[in-house]
């Protein structure tokens, strides 16, 4: 029988909902209020399914997305999940269908890019995506941190005071646009990732969480920093050994950064701190007496970009110098390539297609990769990623594209 691949219909949803938990590993069943919710969070003509015989063996949705650049803008981006194909029908080609689908529509939508977290580095790099931004979490270890335990934080001013889940709902949003302003990888939050995250609604299959939310408030009485977190209460030999496990920390100044951090490693019987997703040059060690109390446990590969429209990209981002940049760029589905003369500035940017020689040829996974700064060129050269076909344009791209922080992504979608 063949294998049909279309968007989904009104009675679809729950054997489209099952089929994503199945490809999750999770149990195949969900409640009436999980899909009522889940409708609402679902766009059908976004909601790719592949049937056989009317079965959903196969799920990819996107929905609209802001991800902010470097220097701030936002650009809509068409950003890619829950991503699944059952056991019974892996590796005769359903994602690469679904995905064709997918891009091909976000592309005439007129999105600039697609976005995506990989659950797997060896998978999306076939279809046009490279790594744009990655992660990293460490363990500290607070009797190492030398701060002073006598010392009531915030020590550069402002308060920090729980907020209750209700109060977090009214004004993290607000808090959260501050934060991706001013961060290029970060992404929008929708309102149901609120009432998801805050406790308001929980799903069959959601973790049983029930944080703590303490909030920074700078000496103006401004909110600049959130920390939701939960404790993993322990005695060990008759001893207090509990662990705090943060969920999220949003800050919008290093005040707010340094003061929840402080705060959180400072708690009475808290013996360590588990950061989760940090950004990789996060500042968080050296707010530490000795940096070295924070261990790191992961780093990886986090979010995935797939240019879409290379000149709208890269004529919305900064760019610190004049310089100009001419790219070859190579794409096998045929939505993004051909040659771009890139002539930036830091009044601004125009990319138009040209016919002079190319400085750089890449695949556009690569530049995606480069996109908001994270890697330099000139590293992508060494490892065979890119080329250079003129002397000198792989330090010309390293000036532009490259930048002093590192791009950042908190979220998952
Ligand atoms: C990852 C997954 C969606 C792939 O689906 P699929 O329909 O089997 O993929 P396709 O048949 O379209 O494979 C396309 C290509 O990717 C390769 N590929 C697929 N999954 C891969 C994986 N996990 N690791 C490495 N290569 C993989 C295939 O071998 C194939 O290679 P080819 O083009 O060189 O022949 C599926 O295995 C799955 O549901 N995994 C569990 C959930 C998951 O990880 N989802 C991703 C969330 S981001």
């Amino acid at each position: 029988m063949s294998l049909e691949i279309r968007t989904i219909g009104d009675d679809d949803l729950r054997g489209w909902c099952v089929a994503a938990l199945t490809g999750f590993l999770n149990a195949p069943t969900l409640t009436d209020e999980d899909l009522a919710f889940r409708r609402k969070d679902r766009d059908p003509a976004r909601t790719w399914g592949a049937y056989d015989g009317g079965r959903c063996v196969a799920t990819l949705r996107s929905f609209a997305q802001e991800l902010t650049v470097v220097g701030g803008a936002p650009v809509t981006a068409d950003a890619v999940s829950t991503v699944t194909v059952s056991p019974t029908h892996r590796r005769r080609g359903l994602l690469t269908r679904m995905m064709a689908n997918d891009l091909r529509a976000a592309k005439e939508r007129g999105d600039a890019v697609s976005t995506l977290i990989a659950a797997e580095y060896p998978i999306y790099g076939r279809y046009g995506f490279g790594p744009a931004t990655h992660t990293a979490g460490w363990l500290i270890d607070t009797r190492r941190t030398g701060l002073d335990p006598r010392h009531a934080v915030p020590e550069g001013g402002g308060r920090i005071d729980f907020a209750t889940a209700e109060e977090v709902r009214a004004f993290g949003p607000a808090l959260h646009d501050r934060f991706r302003a001013r961060t290029p990888g970060a992404v929008s939050r929708s309102e149901q990732w609120w009432l998801r995250n805050t406790g308001a609604v929980r799903l069959s299959h959601d973790p049983k969480l029930d944080p703590h939310h303490a909030v920074y408030r700078s000496p103006s009485g401004e909110i600049e920093g959130l920390a939701s977190y939960v404790y993993e209460a322990a005695f060990t030999a008759g001893r207090p050994d509990a662990t705090v496990r943060v969920l999220r920390l949003t800050a919008t100044s290093p005040a707010a950064e340094r003061a929840l951090w402080q705060f959180l490693c400072s708690i009475d019987w808290v013996q360590r701190v588990d950061t989760g997703r940090r950004a990789p040059d996060d500042l968080l060690p050296h707010f530490l007496g000795d940096p070295r109390a924070a261990a790191i446990q992961e780093i990886a590969d986090d979010l995935w970009l797939r240019p879409l429209d290379v000149p709208r990209l890269l004529e919305a981002r900064t760019y610190p110098v004049a310089g100009t940049l001419v790219l070859q760029v190579e794409d096998r589905a045929g939505l993004a390539g051909g040659r771009f003369l890139l002539e930036a500035g830091p009044e601004g940017a125009t990319c138009t297609p040209t016919t002079r020689s190319a400085g750089l040829t890449l695949d556009v996974g690569e530049l995606g990769a480069l996109y908001l700064g994270d890697v330099p060129a000139t590293r992508l050269a060494a490892l065979g990623r890119i080329d250079e076909e003129r002397p000198g344009a792989l330090t010309t791209a390293d000036t532009l594209l490259h930048t002093a922080r590192r791009p950042w992504c908190p979220d998952m979608f």
